[in-house]
């Protein structure tokens, strides 16, 4: 789902965050692929994508279970198409990770939305997000598609 002609028509239902969204108090954000799992029809997204019901019930947990510390972004295609869902951990001065392949089916959702909670909660209480394969929850142990430095610690050449 990554060519320009698919993206130019995934339209999430929801707004993405603009210049104009109030700042977060949140030291890390959640982001979520609301275009992973899209069924198409006639090059039309049609129903609840599975990253949407995943957005949606993470939402709904982390309103359950407050932390204050993470924030969660809806957003489109981080190009981990294939490897539907995809999520991704994002805070200033910390490691971003690009998660995918968590499973999104109705019978996985709740298991996957508590690992991605409990995974966010490591993260957010590191200095630098890293974050150990042997620590991380079932879902996110195999998934990882990029862990990519802060950008503040880059040597430039
Ligand atoms: S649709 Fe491309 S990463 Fe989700």
């Amino acid at each position: 789902m990554e060519s320009s002609n698919v993206i130019s028509m995934s339209v999430a239902d929801r707004p993405l965050p603009t210049s104009d969204a109030q700042p977060t108090a949140a030291s890390m954000s959640i982001l979520v692929c609301t275009t992973c799992a899209s069924t198409w029809q006639n090059g039309q997204r049609v129903g609840t994508s599975g990253g949407e019901q995943l957005l949606n019930r993470l939402e709904t947990y982390l309103a359950e279970h407050p932390t204050g510390a993470i924030a969660v972004a809806p957003t489109q295609c981080m190009s981990a198409c294939s490897h539907a869902c995809a999520v991704a951990f994002a805070a200033e001065g910390k490691h971003s990770y690009l998660f995918g392949d968590l499973p999104h089916d109705r019978a996985d959702l709740d298991q996957t939305v508590e690992a991605i909670a409990t995974c966010a909660a490591l993260y957010a209480d590191r200095p630098d997000g890293l974050l150990a394969w042997a620590e991380r929850p079932e879902p996110l142990k195999n998934g990882v598609l990029a862990r990519i430095p802060p950008v503040g610690s880059l040597v430039v050449r």
